[in-house]
């Protein structure tokens, strides 16, 4: 037996019991007639003393040369420490060892394992098995089992059923690239990773299983960010003979109960937004709405006067910051300067200072005066020693550049508090989106989606207005989830290939087994999926979802501990029949 406790269990109730605990060494103080050794598991630290008077002196020796991260096993008895540690629950008690084994030494770790390290990330992801050995990530890894345990738990007593979906498929379209993966058995042909199981789940639905969910990876050839990676995971879960109600009420209620089993919060109905209302208010399709700052236009109070660079812009947008009256004009020139970067892209800032007394200050004096700042404090609701921040030009850009400034300025004052929830449905998604590049529509969600009822003609005629039975669940301005209620029927799932630029061969090429599918009796359904990585990080109060993730990728999408991707060896090339022209 390699040991009768772990480092977390001793108390004072256990002071003179034999022992045996095993785990590794957090650190060793010596001070030659006694050494000290924190013992480290998964589940706390224990303190083992030996003592010149009461040790023999090889095992004094042994004590003296044991090295960080040393895998020992030790065996002794529990006895009251003289200086108590009050932070820690094993506090009380030291064991004076008996007997001590090695049962692996280590060599010195490339950082501290503690929790706060000096190891910087490239480091710590090389050797993500010592990062592992940290509190915070380690806990971060049991938070995410808790909360996908949770889900298992709701949802099975939900009557959905955990089906397991294919990797080696077909392209299945979200909107990324695809990993391919190439046959051997089929020369000059490839499988793809799916980015998600949609027409799987899709056909579970055909297939009469009624609820299905899956925790599932997916997998996504993009650019990454602080909350996308390239193998990502999905709460996966479909409906059938569900309307959009159905489903926002059921995934609310996992939602709910994940907040109140996990972190203790009690959450009543959801609000919900309009798509086109969240981007006029906030500019961004996942409102933050843990906090106000909503966009006031202010093209109408702005247009008779005689500053052109507002006349001719298509959109004058302002937020009003709270209390930022207080700013100097530096910390203004460089909020200024923040909002030119490259990354925003804004040309500049207009700013109106709201006074204690009423008055108004503003960069644009020449052109406006207090009647006219008047109106545009009512418009953004600005109040008495508020700072109104104003950006003009293109609509879609000047959006996004003040979602991106008032995210920054809630950030900075504090207003993005962590342990705060806020879900918000965003509802009645456009069903296309129109790619500026190539000028083609796309799906917007993708193309199993269906248009809200009634709205199929339009399709022939303004395509951009269609609106799509898709939503989204946002919470704390993240998108942690998403789905629609599905075609199923094979002409629609024809005409919205049509509109997306597939021809009738290429439709069937690729969807054929889907279209053939929903001729043998396809029940209306619908679904959503959650992206667990995300979810997991938000309730854990943060948005790094790398945290979480046991063995992540860099940004570059590397794995950097074993080195992936990497080159194939010549025979491996051979037998999958592929050649490559890279130069060397
Ligand atoms: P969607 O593409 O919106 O929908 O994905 C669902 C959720 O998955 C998460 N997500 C990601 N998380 C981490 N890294 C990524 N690269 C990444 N991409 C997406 C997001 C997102 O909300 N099949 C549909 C769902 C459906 O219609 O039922 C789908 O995949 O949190």
């Amino acid at each position: 037996m390699y040991r009768t406790h772990t480092n977390g269990q001793l108390r004072a109730e256990h002071i003179g019991q034999e022992v045996t605990l095993a785990g590794w060494v957090q650190k060793t103080r010596n001070k030659g007639f006694m050494v000290w050794v924190d013992l480290r598991d998964r589940y706390g630290i224990t303190q083992l003393i030996f003592d010149a008077q009461r040790t023999q002196k090889d095992m004094m020796q042994q004590a003296q040369n044991l090295g960080r991260e040393f895998v020992i096993q030790i065996s002794g008895t529990v006895i009251e420490r003289e200086s108590k540690n009050p932070n820690i629950p094993t506090g009380d008690i030291e064991i004076l060892v008996s007997k001590v084994t090695i049962l692996n030494a280590s060599l010195t770790p490339p950082f501290t394992i503690e929790d706060t390290t000096d190891g910087g990330e490239d480091l710590r992801m090389k050797y993500r098995y010592l990062d592992i050995r940290r509190n915070p990530v380690r806990e971060n890894l049991i938070f995410r089992h808790k909360v996908s345990m949770a889900v298992r738990n709701y949802l099975s007593g939900q009557g959905f059923v955990d089906v397991e979906t294919p990797y080696l498929i077909k392209s299945t379209p979200e909107g990324a690239r695809d990993f391919v993966v190439p046959s051997r058995m089929n020369q000059g042909q490839f499988y793809a990773l799916p980015q998600s199981p949609q027409t799987f789940k899709q056909l579970l639905m055909v297939g009469g299983l009624d609820k299905y969910f899956q925790i599932v990876k997916c997998f996504r050839d993009e650019d990454l960010r602080a909350d996308r990676q390239p193998e990502f995971t999905q709460i996966d879960c479909e409906m059938a003979f569900v309307e959009q109600e159905d489903i926002l009420n059921t995934f609310e209620g996992l939602t709910r109960h994940l907040l109140k089993e996990i972190n203790g919060v009690s959450i009543g109905a959801f609000p919900r937004m309009q798509y086109d209302d969240a981007m006029r208010l906030y500019g961004n399709d996942k409102p933050d709405i843990r906090f106000a700052m909503e966009f006031g236009e202010l093209n109408q109070v702005t247009k008779h006067k005689e500053f052109n660079v507002f006349n001719t812009a298509e959109l004058v947008v302002g937020i009003a910051v709270p209390g930022a009256n207080s700013y100097t004009r530096k910390e203004i020139d460089k909020l200024i300067d923040w909002v030119r970067r490259p990354q925003v892209g804004a040309l500049g800032m207009v700013y109106c200072r709201c006074n204690e007394d009423g008055s108004f200050k503003s960069s644009v004096d020449k052109f406006y005066d207090q009647e006219d700042l008047a109106k545009w404090a009512e418009t953004t609701g600005a109040k008495p020693g508020d700072l109104i921040c104003v950006l003009s030009g293109q609509t879609n850009k000047v959006r996004a550049q003040l979602s991106a400034l008032r995210m920054e300025l809630a950030e900075r004052l504090g207003l993005r508090k962590p342990d705060e929830f806020a879900p918000l449905w965003v509802v009645d998604f456009p069903l296309l989106e129109l790619d500026e590049e190539t000028g083609n529509y796309h799906a917007m969600h993708h193309p199993f989606t269906s248009p809200k009822p009634g709205q199929m003609e339009l399709l022939e005629t303004s395509p951009g207005e269609v609106k799509a039975n898709a939503y989204d669940l946002v919470l704390n301005g993240n998108e942690i989830g998403g789905g629609s209620i599905r075609i199923h029927d094979k002409q629609t799932q024809a005409t919205m290939l049509k509109h997306l630029g597939f021809s009738e061969q290429e439709a069937k090429a690729q969807f054929g087994f889907l279209m053939d599918a929903f001729e043998y009796g396809a029940p209306p359904h619908g679904g959503i999926a959650f992206g667990l990585d995300r979810l997991v990080a938000i309730l854990g109060g943060q948005e790094t979802i790398r945290d979480f993730i046991a063995f992540p990728k860099n940004n570059s999408g590397r794995d950097v501990m074993i080195d992936a991707p990497a080159p194939l060896d010549g025979t491996q090339l051979t037998e999958l029949h592929l050649k490559l022209d890279i130069q060397e």
